[in-house]
Order: C-alpha cells, then structure tokens, then sequence
C-alpha cells in the first residue's frame, strides 16, 4: 500500500518579550538604522528566565494539535528540530511527548540548526510514507538567545527565540502534485563548512555550552547559491515551474537572502513570505512560524502550491515542495 503524507494543521508560539532593534543598540556598538538595511530585522522575541526550548515546543505543538483537530493521545511520533535543546539528554521531544499526555508512538530531536524543520519534516513524511506512523507532530522550536554572546554586534542582533509545528496525517495512495500533501523533500549537507558557522562549545569538547560564532559574509554567499540549487532541484524533480508556486516560505535569516534568492530564481518577491522583520532569524523554528503566520493571517489558502526552504550550520540546506 502506497501512503503520502498531508499538513492538516499548523501551530505557533512566541515568547512575550520582544526586543527592538534600539534596545540592543543600548548595549552594543550597533543602531536600529544598520540592522534594518543589512538584515530588514527590526525586533525579535526573547524567552523569558527559565522559559525553555520544551515551553516553546509545547505551546506550538498544542496550537497545531488544536488547529488540526486532533488529540495528543492519537499522536504516534513527535520529531523536533532544536539546536537549542533543555538538556544534552533526554531529547526535548520526550518532554514535550510527556507534557502532551502522549503515551505511545516515539519522540526524538532532529539536529540541523536552521535547516532542522525541513530535516524533521522529511524524516516524519519518510515515516508516514513507510507506514510506520499515522499522525506526526513536527516541530521546530529554539531559544537561540541562550547560545548567543551578547557582546558580539555581529551575531547577537540577528536572532530570536520562538517555536513553530505542524501536524502531519497519514493518507493512503501515493503523494501527487495536484493533490494535498507533502510532494517532495530534498536533503543536503556538507560539513567542510563548520568553521563558518558553528558554536564553540559542547558537552564533548570543552563540557560547557558555548557560543555562535559566524563568518556572515562566507554564509551569506553560501546561502543564496545553495538555496536557489535546492528550490530547482524540488521544482525539477516534480516537473514543476517557477511561476506555478503561489508562496515561497523560506528559512527567515535576513531580508537580503530572501530577495537575493527570490532574483536568483526569477521568482515573484511578492510571493515569498517574510516575516524576519519581527521574529529575526529562529533557527529551525523559522519555517514553521512563516508557515504558520501566512496561514494565519489567510495569504496561504487550501490547495496552493508552496515551496519551504532552509540553510543552516553544517552547513545542511533542504527543501520541500507541499501542496497545501
Ligand atoms: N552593527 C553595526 N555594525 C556592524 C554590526 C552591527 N550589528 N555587525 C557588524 N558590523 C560591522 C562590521 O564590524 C564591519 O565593520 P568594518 O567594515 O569596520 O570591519 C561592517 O559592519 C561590515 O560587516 P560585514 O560582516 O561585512 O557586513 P555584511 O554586509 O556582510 O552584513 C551580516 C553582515 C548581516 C551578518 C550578513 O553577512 C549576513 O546576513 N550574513 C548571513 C548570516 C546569517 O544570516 N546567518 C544566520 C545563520 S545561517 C542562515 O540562517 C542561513
């Protein structure tokens, strides 16, 4: 039997406080007018004390539960994508199986920093494909302000914390790209990239939890030429053109990827989805929290064809081409 995978629901969460762009300038040597024309970044949310990666990933995975209508307790598999977990182990993704009340199926973390929820919602899909699960919750949720070095103007002010899901169903037959579902995922990964982007710490080598440390300019190049190869890859694979995508929902890093991607791939500005101006840039949690805002706010309606992309340390990039 032949099973694809269909997004029935979708969930976001964002920490209280936000921070703008002034706020930081009062702590490092930066301003509000360099991060909005380098980044198009104007505030982002901020965990609270003692708030976690685990209070984000609930709360999101709660909201995509309700969306879809369905029960934690039907619930088989929770995968979420963190680079930010509460602890070296367990994986956060059991507490967040606790904390739901779900007690079958299997929790686990997917670890791909930025491009974590396009990882996590590739394994799910292979998952449901395979028979192995019937309702997938997929989370991407990161409180990056906890590995960030404050003191550090270029990296500080580009992230924020927040949490994103979607509930993904078991459908029978196989996946069409006419029909609601996941189409396609594409993977990639080359770790000769470390040193470009990488926290310079960890439970193995130096038994503290480090720091973001970043060449921007090294990522930024990188970032656009393999986002850009990854959308083709998905449209070609699924002998799909540029102009039959009614939304783009990109990895939310800064506003300069987004529109360098979008010329590259001769595609419509005005159909990619941007919301880094308020949330900055949360890691794996980006692509689900644009998901979930443009579902929200009703610009991604039923039926239209979305590309979702992402880059990220490793550096690992991947893509996934979803009916909605
Ligand atoms: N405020 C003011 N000045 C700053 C700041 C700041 N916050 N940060 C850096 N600068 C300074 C630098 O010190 C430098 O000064 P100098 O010329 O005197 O040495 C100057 O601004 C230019 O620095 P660059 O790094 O060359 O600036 P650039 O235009 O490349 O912008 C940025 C930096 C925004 C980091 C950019 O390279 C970028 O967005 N890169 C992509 C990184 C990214 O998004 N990473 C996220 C993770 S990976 C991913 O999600 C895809």
């Amino acid at each position: 039997m032949a099973y694809h995978s269909v997004i029935i629901g979708c969930g976001s969460y964002l920490p209280e406080r936000v921070v703008e762009n002034k706020e930081l300038a009062a702590t490092v040597d930066t301003s509000d007018e360099w991060i909005i024309e380098r980044t198009g970044i104007h505030r982002r949310h901020i965990a609270a004390d003692g708030e976690t990666t685990c209070d984000l990933a609930h709360a999101a995975g709660l909201a995509a539960l309700q969306n879809a209508g369905v029960r934690a307790e039907d619930l088989d598999l929770i995968v979420l994508a963190t680079a930010t977990p509460d602890h070296t182990f367990p994986a956060t993704a059991t507490q967040v199986q606790a904390r739901l009340g779900m007690m079958k199926g299997a929790a686990f973390d997917v670890h791909a920093v930025c491009s974590g929820f396009i990882y996590a919602l590739a394994v799910a899909d292979n998952f449901l494909k395979a028979g192995q699960a019937k309702n997938a919750l997929v989370i991407g949720a990161e409180t990056f302000s906890r590995i960030l070095d404050w003191k550090d103007r270029s990296t500080c002010v580009l992230f924020g914390d927040g949490a994103g899901a979607v509930l993904l169903q078991r459908q029978d037959g196989a996946a069409d790209v006419g029909s609601p579902g996941v189409i396609s995922t594409h993977l990639h990964s080359d770790g000769r990239y470390k040193d470009h982007l990488y926290v310079d710490g960890g439970p193995s080598s130096t038994q503290s939890t480090g720091y973001l440390r970043m060449a921007g300019r090294e990522v930024f190049k990188h970032a656009v030429t393999n986002l850009a190869s990854v959308v083709n890859e998905a449209l070609e694979s699924n002998n799909v053109s540029a102009d039959q995508i009614d939304w783009v929902v990109p990895h939310q890093a800064n506003q300069r990827i987004l529109d360098a991607t979008a010329r590259k791939l001769k595609l419509d500005p005005a159909r990619v989805i941007s919301t880094v101006a308020n949330h900055a840039n949360t890691s794996a949690a980006s692509v689900p929290l644009a998901l979930s805002t443009a579902v929200g706010d009703g610009r991604i309606k039923r039926g239209q064809l979305l590309i979702l992309e992402a880059m990220g340390g490793g550096f690992t990039w991947g893509s996934s081409l979803v009916r909605w």
